[in-house]
């Protein structure tokens, strides 16, 4: 049935450590590869399930700069800061560090060096941005200026926040110095570059190959290798980042985009080894803004140094919008995880998140009503009714005591047949990354199983085969829902006092006659109106 490997690696990209993580992040990325991994550990296989903080890079300096901050000093804020945010909502990795941990510097470096031993890095004397009065080159967003597209004032020059152009430093018009606004000169440096063209046909095939990537991002990239690869850059002229190990190169630092994607493997050399990591399948969960990155950077990196796999799903999925609209810090168009889990559990986000989000590139919506009407008619009308109907039953009509089984009519067999049936469906489902299918079906079986309850009528009949059936329902529930709603779970394993046993995927053990629950208690609570207007008020 299970096809899965017993070895599973599950990477989720990277956040940048320079400001809060947001619903964004969590609903194409982390929430999913959470849900997969819990789901994994569930099936009984060797997960290991990493991230990191991505530290370097030209933002992250200015920003430490502005607060007179070491950079060290403040990456690990972020990382510290955004530990506890994955905690607080149930992202559970086996490992998070850090992209300027000595362990990456040294993969990292070595990586360059092979790939240049083999010939894929070249040295070139290019022309960049300099700032005779700060003394220093002007990467990315240290350089403001004009856009050379649609002529937006006070843009970055690695790209243009209003038309959505990306563009060279060179390019922007009349340029200033973001630090200190002079204008700066272009002066003769050396870059390194990496031959990603080389890697065309090997990419190619590698991606036509895989059956596994979605097609519609395949045919997009490679539609890219089509029109032409471009060799990187990846060369800064700036402090903050990982040296590039030649004698010749001192001062200069290694692109962010060369380093961040190389700590997937750091942090799984940590946990594991680099058998484990070429044994596993490989995951690596993304959002639709950096394919490019994942798709083409990263494999060609990895076939160049030539000793470590390349991924086999890179599950894509696209951006969150909040009522319609980009979420937008700056403009308070804005949800964040501390203002949500201090006024709902973190599962009724994880729950929403988990049922509005397809594997694919389509973006999400993020509504507040519609929130609140999940929650109430799925979450709480349906799944948590049935739970608590069944456990409260047996609660006080049998005294906390799994009834013994009389004989079966038919539908009672029916509903047995649904009971041992239904984690395989669900589970082909997660396994092919499509959990809000498989929410849905956990869904319509909860739906069945309060149709079963409701035409048993045990409130007359007392029926004692139908509140073991039940019962056994519920545990089912309790396992299904589990990669969806952990905390929610733990509860309800307690309350079914099965906190002791190892719980399985597949072989979900029967409750038997005899087995006593603990104290049921409501699990799911009803959103108000007033709690939604509130977050309304809020965004208006
Ligand atoms: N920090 C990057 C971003 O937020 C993602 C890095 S993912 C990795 O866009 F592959 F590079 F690690
Ligand atoms: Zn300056």
């Amino acid at each position: 049935m299970l096809k899965l490997n017993d070895k599973i690696v599950i990477t989720s990209a990277l956040p940048y450590a320079n400001g809060e993580i947001h619903l964004g992040h969590i609903v194409s990325t982390y929430l999913p590869a959470d849900i997969f991994a819990r789901f994994c550990r569930l099936n009984n296989k060797d997960v290991c399930f990493v991230c990191a903080t991505d530290d370097f890079g030209t933002p992250i300096l200015i920003k430490a700069e502005q607060e007179n901050k070491k950079p060290e000093d403040y990456v690990k804020f972020w990382f510290e800061k955004d530990k506890k945010d994955f905690e607080n909502i149930g992202i559970k990795f086996d490992f998070f560090g850090q992209t300027s941990s000595k362990e990456n510097i040294q993969l990292v470096q070595h990586f360059f060096n092979e790939l240049y031993k083999n010939g894929f890095i070249y040295e070139k004397e290019i022309e960049q941005l300099y700032c005779e009065n700060c003394k220093k080159f002007l990467p990315d967003r240290y350089v403001k200026g004009r856009c050379p597209y649609c002529g937006a004032e006070d843009q970055y020059s690695d790209g243009c926040e209003k038309c959505g152009r990306v563009f060279e430093t060179k390019e922007i018009i009349d340029p200033h110095c973001a630090i200190c606004g002079s204008k700066p000169v272009l002066k003769k440096t050396n870059h390194y570059f990496f031959k990603l063209s080389e890697f065309s046909e090997q990419l190619k095939q590698w991606l036509q190959k895989n059956e596994n990537l979605q097609k519609e991002v395949k045919n997009y990239v490679l539609n890219w290798i089509k029109d032409g690869l471009k060799d990187w850059d990846i060369t800064r002229d700036i402090s903050w980042g990982i040296p590039i190990p030649l004698k010749q190169a001192k001062g200069k630092v290694l692109y962010g985009w060369f380093d961040n994607h190389l700590c997937y493997i750091t942090c799984v050399l940590k946990q594991k080894s680099k058998e484990f990591w070429n044994s596993s399948t490989i995951y690596h969960f993304i959002g639709k803004d950096i394919v490019y990155h994942h798709y083409l950077f990263l494999p060609a990196i990895r076939l160049g140094e030539k000793e470590y796999k390349l991924p086999d799903f890179i599950p894509v999925r696209g951006h969150l919008l909040l009522e319609g609209k980009k979420f937008s810090k700056s403009r308070d168009w804005y949800i964040s995880i501390n203002d949500f889990i201090s006024s709902f559990p973190s599962d009724y986000l994880r729950y929403y998140l988990g049922a509005i989000t397809q594997y694919s590139q389509k973006d999400t919506n993020f509504d507040w009503k519609e929130f609140q009407a999940k929650i109430n008619n799925e979450l709480v009308a349906n799944i948590g009714n049935f739970i608590y109907r069944t456990l409260s039953f047996i609660s006080s009509k049998f005294n906390g005591i799994v009834p013994e089984v009389k004989l079966f009519d038919e539908s009672d067999k029916k509903f047995e047949q649904k009971i041992k049936s239904i984690n395989k469906d669900v589970g082909e489902l997660i396994e092919k990354l499509e959990f809000d299918r498989a929410l849905k079906k956990i869904l319509e079986f909860s739906d069945y199983c309060n149709q079963y309850f409701q035409n048993k009528e045990p409130w007359k009949t007392k029926d004692k085969t139908c509140l073991y059936l039940c019962v056994n329902a519920v545990k089912v529930l309790s396992v299904l829902l589990y990669p969806f709603l952990p905390d929610s779970c733990e509860k309800l394993f307690n309350q079914l006092n099965i906190i002791n046993e190892k719980i399985g995927w597949n072989n979900i053990k029967e409750i038997k006659p005899g087995h006593k629950i603990n104290k049921p208690e409501i699990l799911f609570k009803k959103i108000e109106d007033h709690d939604i207007e509130s977050k309304l008020k809020k965004l208006k």
